[in-house]
């Protein structure tokens, strides 16, 4: 028995990665971008460092096969004796990989829909030849598209006559109408993680842009936001704790789970008020927004590659979500996982003192390997 899994040497596959080694000895077989085993190796230590030390890696990698995989690619890229040996072999798939970037729709539909579909035809394949247990997909609470002052639950998120905020979001949506159609009467699971921020237990993250704006948002002297706003921020480690826990479930109790914070989501308030003991002193002013959603679409049209127009490019993809005041009800999750996930306002102040100490960049260590693992 195998589990395939894309985007495993991303920011949340890794967390999968890091959970499904300590809870199954079922080989993992990682889909990952890279022309040879040297670069695929050394592309997914740059995200596992993050959970364990070199040591700790090497060991891992034998119980991991990493083969390439494009999802831009015709049939993923796998030539005839790959796919035949993994169809041979794989029992069960998590779909994690994707295309974040909320401004290029021809990068979200040929990722998300053209590159989701292919990793779909595979699992209909092994589906075909009964040997399919699972299909997770990682999808989006950003599904819901527009909305304000709402808490969803999983069944009424996906409206098809609401408008999206943008092309990740849509091409997610119809991502998860796909797995619904191409794998009628399989067992699949859809997961939506709500905004990923840090990891709950410790400081360090790889993942920054949503990090930066929401700090940004933090270092003004004022806050368009109302204070009771609340924000559905979830840590990374219970989003790859309930991936991997419910994938490996025999029978989940539900084909669909929102990972995010749901009720309990922390409002403007109460995370600023988090981040007073690092020197937060920011005000909330609502009535503010409208000059402030000018001021980030002004600071968007900066000189290509300045700060100014960076952050101005990050408000202006995350504000529909920073500011909406919707969050996603978890009660799914929760029962099935036993445990809420961490409060963001727990740990956002170390978060923010880190990300700070570090300029926002993860310090990357190169990996040296004392084998023949693709060694440096
Ligand atoms: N981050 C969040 O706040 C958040 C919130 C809700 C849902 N999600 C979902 O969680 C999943 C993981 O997101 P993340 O935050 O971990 O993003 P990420 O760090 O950017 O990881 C994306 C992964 O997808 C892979 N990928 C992209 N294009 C590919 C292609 N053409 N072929 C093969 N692999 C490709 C990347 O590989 P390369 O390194 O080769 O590009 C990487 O492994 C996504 O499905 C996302 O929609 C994330």
């Amino acid at each position: 028995m195998s589990i395939l899994i894309t985007g495993a040497n991303g920011y949340l596959g890794s967390y999968v990665i890091n959970e499904l080694l300590g809870r199954t000895r079922q080989k993992l077989i990682l889909m990952v971008r890279g022309a040879d085993q040297e670069e695929r190796v050394a592309k997914l230590w740059k995200g596992m460092q993050l959970h364990m030390n070199a040591a700790e890696f090497q060991d891992a990698l034998n119980r991991m096969e990493l083969v390439h995989g494009d999802l831009h690619a015709k049939d993923l890229g796998w030539d005839d004796a790959t796919r035949k040996s993994l169809l041979r072999r794989v029992t069960s798939v998590i779909h994690a990989a994707a295309s974040l970037n909320r401004k290029s729709a021809k990068a979200c539909f040929n990722t998300n829909l053209r590159g989701g579909m292919s990793v779909l035809m595979f699992a209909r394949e092994l589906a075909n030849k009964g040997k399919l247990k699972r299909y997770s997909f990682v999808s989006t609470v950003a599904v819901a598209g527009h909305r304000q002052d709402e808490d969803i639950e999983e069944d009424a998120a996906i409206e098809w006559t609401r408008s999206d905020y943008d092309p990740y979001a849509r091409t997610k949506k119809f991502g998860e109408h796909m797995v619904r159609e191409v794998l009628a009467g399989e067992s699949f699971v859809i997961f939506r993680p709500g905004i990923l921020l840090g990891d709950g237990a410790h400081e360090r993250t790889t993942q920054f842009d949503m990090v930066r704006a929401l700090i940004g948002l933090a270092d003004m002297p004022i806050v368009p936001l109302r204070p009771n706003d609340r924000i559905d921020i979830v840590n990374t480690a219970y989003a790859g704790e309930a991936i991997a826990h419910i994938h490996l479930m025999k029978e989940p109790k539900y084909d669909c789970y929102h990972l995010s914070s749901g009720a309990k989501s922390p409002t403007a308030k109460e995370i600023l008020d988090s981040m007073e003991p690092v020197g937060v002193t920011a005000r909330l002013l609502p009535k503010l927004e409208s000059p402030f959603s000018w001021v980030f679409r002004a600071m968007n049209r900066a000189p290509r590659g300045s700060t100014v127009a960076g952050v101005g490019a990050l408000m202006k993809v995350f504000w529909p979500y920073i500011r909406y005041n919707t969050v996603f009800l978890n009660d799914r999750v929760v029962e099935e996982l036993g445990h809420e996930p961490v409060p963001f306002v727990e740990y956002s102040a170390d978060l923010y003192r880190w990300v700070k100490a570090n300029r926002y960049r993860y310090p990357f260590t190169e990996l040296t390997l004392t084998d023949e693992e693709g060694a440096a």
